[in-house]
């Protein structure tokens, strides 16, 4: 996929944070963006800004619900014709420790990062068939690397990289590629912080990451990528 003019993507969690920045940096060369959010007023309004760099389209869809990744896809193909690059990057986290965790809290993380992973990727399977696509999950550190509190988090993302690596020897046959990204810390507004730290990797960092990814020769797959702040803070 060397030429991104007009290719078309789909990104989960696309209002803030580092969707926002992957919308960005795609809309940047030329193609066409569709993002989503839990409210389909909040989508809309954020692919208004966007539209200044491009074609954008704002579709209230919550990674949750099946019918809905359906729908989305449906969405991308009946407007621009195809989908080729869908980023599953919607996420949250609860941390907690296990006696204070509570069985919602729990849920909600393995429903949004993990079954919400593999209902987007469902739902955009037989449409990256067509265009030899580009999958790319956003994983996490937490996703190799377990720390106190995070039970649910770490859960969601292990689970999250074995499952993008299976889905990968799935579908490489069909040329379709499957990456998984599995940042550090980036300054985003994830579990009510602000994106104000200046080491942390930025989201624009991240958009480049995925422009590169697409840009790869089609023979070469980089399926797993580790990325974290070079000089992280001493606190
Ligand atoms: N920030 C970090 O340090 C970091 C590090 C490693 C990995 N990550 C991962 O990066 C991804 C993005 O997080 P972020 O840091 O950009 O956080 P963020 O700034 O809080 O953005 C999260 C995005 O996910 C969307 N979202 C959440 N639940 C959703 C759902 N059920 N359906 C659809 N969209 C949903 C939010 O949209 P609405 O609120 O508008 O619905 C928002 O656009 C997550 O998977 C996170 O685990 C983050």
């Amino acid at each position: 996929m060397q030429n991104l003019k007009n290719k078309t993507a789909l990104i989960t969690g696309g209002s803030k944070g580092i969707g926002y920045g992957i919308a960005e940096a795609l809309l940047e060369q030329g193609m066409k963006v569709a993002i989503t959010s839990r409210s389909a007023a909040k989508a809309e309004e954020v692919a208004g800004q966007l539209s200044q760099k491009g074609e954008v389209l704002g579709i209230g869809a919550d990674v949750r619900d099946f019918a809905s990744q359906q729908k989305a896809v449906e969405q991308v193909v009946k407007r621009w014709g195809q989908l080729d690059v869908l980023v599953a990057n919607a996420g949250l986290g609860h941390f907690a420790a296990i006696e204070d965790l509570t069985v919602e809290q729990w849920q909600e993380t393995i429903d949004t990062n993990l079954t919400g992973v593999f209902y987007s990727i469902k739902a955009g399977v037989e449409a990256l068939k067509k265009t030899k696509g580009y999958f790319i999950t956003i994983s996490s550190l937490a996703g190799t690397n377990f720390f106190p509190k995070g039970s649910a988090y770490n859960a969601s993302k292990f689970g999250l990289t074995g499952f993008t690596q299976s889905v990968m020897l799935d579908l490489r046959q069909y040329g379709i590629k499957v990456t998984t990204i599995m940042p550090g810390s980036v300054a985003t507004y994830f579990n009510n912080q602000q994106p104000k730290e200046d080491w942390k990797i930025q989201i624009e960092d991240l958009g480049q990451m995925v422009v590169d990814l697409l840009h790869m020769h089609p023979r070469t797959l980089p399926s797993k990528i580790e990325v974290r702040p070079t000089q992280p803070s001493q606190q």
